[in-house]
């Protein structure tokens, strides 16, 4: 691994806490026996610390509690002392706001856990949406040698013969019952069957994106992002985790020395090839914000115009994460856009990319599609400006009904997410397919936390005359289990005055994504006008978390990061030293 030299015990970050001849270590020591442990368990061991975001409103993570046990067993093998340390489980089905509104908190518990314990290395347990960015961000700022450990997805599962994708199905099935074509009966069994195992959504969503890009910037061990989280070899990967942990210790390799540049260039390519979430550029700027990597939208943009959709994955595609593993996994995938990709990025396990996708073969060329037979040639996602997203909005075009990619319509406006809830079936609103659906104040700021609202409902009547996909703006984002003509992340959001705030009802629209343009039809002189009369929403929090996170918080195009988190060169002291 690395041609670098060894540790010796003594300069393990550690030691300082547990070696030493003094007061402050005898505190330490004893109290590691007070917990059972003998001084054989611990002394010239580097101490890795397992950071656990299991917690009982995380099922996705339902099988942490035995893969921390596997984790330990690789770091005991390998001469290691594990410590689990329990942090905050982001839960994408539970949190209100939104899970993404107390994304930076976690990153900033995982970074000052990293900081303030004697851990010498980080095993990052992760998966359900914001846990990746989350513990990825933080460990960027600690710099302390992680290694991430992803939950995998789960179990295939069907209902009624037919296979179902959680998340994707919800969306779905939700758009029948409101059509009257899905009995409530039949609603309730769904219940049963939707997310039928541990593990995180099975589609191509935000979680599997995330996880995927974690591996091609090379935080994990080669393949390990397709696992199954039921498989087997999940249980066998986290144990090797585990070991690897032990190993970037004692060579003490930083997150810095790995996620890099190329590294960002390669999750972007492999971010286009996947057909992965929008989510995900939000949280790589995010994290390109925490190395000072300066990334722009327009970095996304380029590579989806050369990048080829070869992963047949829904929502966008046909199958689930589950196939995808037996078609031979995100390195099979990888080999076919190789010459896209920096192959001597380097990973954890202190091997080339070239070397972790070595001898990955595809075993179903309908789910991994091969070079010559793609699911579009080009553009899973585009980036769009206009005068009503100056700073940038996207649009997942794959996942979206080709028709729609160029339109003209009137603007259907909601002031905010209540007033479309109550408003939407308002059959006297008279919508049709070519309206556009307009959503204000959903941001980072307005929402707060942009929320996955952007799969703005379409009216029930609509949905009833057999309408599937419209037109919608938000300057919120969407769930990557989420398709439709959704443009997203519009930016600067409606509540801080953004051009979306000063739509109105029946004002044209227009939406051009090969023109890669969103504009609003009116005049310079009447958005001036209008903007002079916008009066700012009152803010929903004024203390605590909340006031930190409207005062901090980044606009969608730069990441919605806390703008105190951003690199800018400043070192703090290592609290060690006290
Ligand atoms: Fe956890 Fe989808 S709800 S990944």
């Amino acid at each position: 691994m690395h041609a670098r030299t060894r540790l010796q015990p003594e300069q393990l970050r550690s030691h300082r806490y547990l070696g030493s001849d003094d007061l402050r270590s005898f505190g330490h020591r004893s109290r590691q026996k007070q917990a059972g442990f003998s001084t054989d368990d611990f002394k010239d061991k580097p101490v890795i610390g397992i950071l656990n975001t299991w917690n009982d409103l995380i099922s996705c993570h339902a099988h942490f509690k035995q893969r921390v046990e596997d984790i330990k067993r690789g770091v005991w093998q390998a001469g290691g002392f594990p410590v689990e340390i329990p942090v905050m489980g982001l839960s994408e089905t539970f949190m209100k706001p939104t899970s993404m509104y107390y994304r930076n908190l976690l990153a900033m518990e995982g970074e000052e856990v990293l900081r303030t314990y004697p851990i010498d290395a980080a095993v990052l347990m992760v998966g359900c949406d914001k846990t990746t960015p989350a513990l990825l961000m933080g460990a960027l700022s600690a710099d302390v040698p992680s290694i991430v450990m992803p939950a995998g997805p789960m179990n295939r599962t069907a209902w009624h013969g037919a296979q179902l994708a959680s998340g994707t199905d919800v969306w779905r099935f939700w758009a029948e019952r409101g059509a009257g074509r899905l009995s409530c009966e039949a609603w309730c069994q769904l219940e049963d069957h939707i997310a039928a195992s541990p593990g995180h959504c099975m589609t191509m969503g935000t979680a599997s994106t995330m996880t995927a890009l974690a591996e091609v910037m090379g935080m994990t061990l080669a393949g390990a992002s397709s696992i199954p989280a039921t498989h087997s070899g999940h249980a066998r990967m986290a144990s090797m985790t585990g070991r690897q942990a032990v190993e970037l210790a004692w060579l003490n390799v930083k997150p810095s020395e790995i996620v890099n540049r190329t590294a960002f260039e390669n999750a972007i390519t492999t971010l286009m090839a996947i057909g992965g979430s929008t989510n995900a550029i939000v949280h790589l700027m995010a994290m390109a914000g925490r190395t000072g990597v300066k990334l722009t939208l327009e970095d996304f943009d380029l590579a989806s115009q050369r990048t080829p959709v070869l992963a047949n994955l829904r929502p966008a595609g046909k199958f689930v994460m589950a196939d995808f593993f037996d078609a031979g996994g995100l390195n099979a995938l990888l080999v076919q856009i190789a010459d896209l990709l920096h192959l001597d990025a380097q990973t954890v396990e202190g091997q080339t990319l070239r070397a972790a996708m070595d001898g990955a073969e595809i075993w179903n060329d309908d789910v991994i599609r091969r070079r010559d037979n793609p699911i579009c040639a080009t553009g899973s996602l585009a980036v769009l400006r206009g005068n009503l997203a100056p700073d940038g909005c996207v649009i997942k075009p794959a996942a979206a009904e080709a028709e729609l990619l160029q339109h003209r319509g009137p603007a259907a406006v909601f002031k905010d997410y209540p007033d479309l809830k109550s408003r939407i079936d308002d059959a006297s609103l008279a919508l049709t397919k070519e309206h556009v659906i307009v959503l204000q104040n959903a941001g980072p700021l307005g929402a707060p936390g942009i929320p996955e609202w952007g799969m703005l409902p379409i009216p029930k009547y609509l949905l009833e005359q057999g309408v599937r996909d419209m037109v919608r703006i938000s300057d919120a984002r969407m769930s990557g289990t989420s398709y439709g003509a959704c443009v997203l992340h519009v930016s600067p959001e409606s509540f801080v005055g953004g051009p979306l705030a000063l739509v109105h009802d029946g004002d044209m629209i227009t939406l051009d994504v090969a023109g890669r343009r969103l504009h609003l039809e009116i005049s310079d002189e009447e958005m001036a006008t209008r903007k002079a009369g916008w009066k700012a929403p009152t803010a929903k929090f004024t203390r605590g978390y909340g006031k930190l996170y409207l005062n901090e918080t980044t606009q969608a195009h730069e990441g919605c990061d806390f703008r105190f988190l951003h690199a800018d060169g400043s070192q703090d002291a290592d609290p060690s030293i006290y």
